[in-house]
């Protein structure tokens, strides 16, 4: 039998392909949510479910209890509480969620304070553990598909900020590969990205091509995509991380690994096969 997993994040990208990911290899599932009615649609065949709050340890013990490993989101309050909760569980491998940017150690940009973070909580729990860092995820479209839906022109920052972005089925194909074989992973940083580096024009591009429509892209500048973060209610802090990211250059997610392949057997999907499979997403109901 296979060990029972806690996948945090369940209702979210990584954390819900997590869990089809664990279940098509026949590995039972508890699946943290936040609100009873999200618990009530996941439960099912080889999925358990349990109410907690990342930010609350008392819930995260009782989520915890029983469980053999641990699929752990990055940034909460008391990280190296949530790892104590672990040992104390008996868990006995953790992956640890992170983020590129944590291999700058740079502790003054929020992102990548909060990535940091969460991997010295990992590494001082003394609990066996992999850190995941992924390259930025494909379903950070759907935040533009909104533009889609209500116009033909689609606005971003960043323009020139290219990234091997990755599909969320192929992060939770390599977080599952980990808990299927956790001590051939232990102590690893795994740094998985999707097979090409897209300019944002050229996401924008591969969508209009599903939809067999004609989209314009037009870049905002950086002093723009500041003013557009304040105006959407953007923290300051995190306005702040992305700028130092991406017009400062401080972030390069656009190197293509082998990562998926090597720990899955399987090429990484396309964002064409992304923006097919979410093309509703895009379109005007
Ligand atoms: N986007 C990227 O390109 C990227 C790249 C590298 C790393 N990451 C990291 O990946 C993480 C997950 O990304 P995602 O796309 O899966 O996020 P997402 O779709 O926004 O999902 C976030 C999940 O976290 C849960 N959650 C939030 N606060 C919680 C709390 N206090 N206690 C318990 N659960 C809580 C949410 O539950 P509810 O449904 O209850 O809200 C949801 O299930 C990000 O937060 C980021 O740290 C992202």
């Amino acid at each position: 039998m296979s060990a029972l997993t806690v996948v945090t994040g369940a209702t979210g990208n990584v954390g819900g392909s997590l869990v089809s990911a664990l279940v098509a290899r026949n590995m039972p599932v508890r699946a943290v949510v936040r609100a009873e009615a999200d618990a009530a649609r996941l439960a099912g065949d080889g999925v358990q479910t349990a109410v907690a709050d990342l930010d609350d340890l008392a819930t995260m013990a009782s989520a915890l209890a029983g469980a053999e490993a641990l699929f752990l989101l990055p940034g909460y309050a008391d990280m190296p509480g949530l790892y104590a909760a672990a040992r104390d569980a008996g868990i006995g491998h953790v992956v640890q969620l992170s983020g590129v940017s944590a291999g700058s150690g740079d502790m003054t940009n929020a992102v990548t304070e909060y990535m940091v973070r969460s991997e010295q909580a990992a590494a001082e729990s003394k609990l066996p553990y992999t850190v995941v860092r992924p390259s930025a995820f494909m379903t950070n479209a759907l935040r533009w598909a909104g533009q889609v839906r209500d116009g033909d022109t689609v606005t971003l920052p960043f323009p020139n900020v290219a990234t091997a972005c990755l599909h969320p089925a192929d992060l939770a194909a390599v977080i599952a590969a980990v808990f299927a074989d956790p001590d051939r992973y232990a102590g690893e940083v795994l740094l998985p990205t999707g097979p090409e580096a897209l300019l944002p024009r050229e996401q924008v591009a591969i969508v209009a091509e599903v939809l067999g429509r004609t989209l314009d892209f037009v870049g905002l500048t950086d002093e723009q995509a500041r003013e557009s973060m304040t105006a959407d209610g953007t923290p300051q802090r995190y306005i702040d991380a992305f700028l130092d990211f991406y017009a400062d250059g401080k972030l390069d997610e656009s190197p293509v690994r082998s990562t998926v392949a090597d720990v899955t057997g399987t090429a990484p999907r396309t964002f064409a096969a992304w923006a097919a499979d979410h093309a509703s997403a895009f379109t005007r109901s």
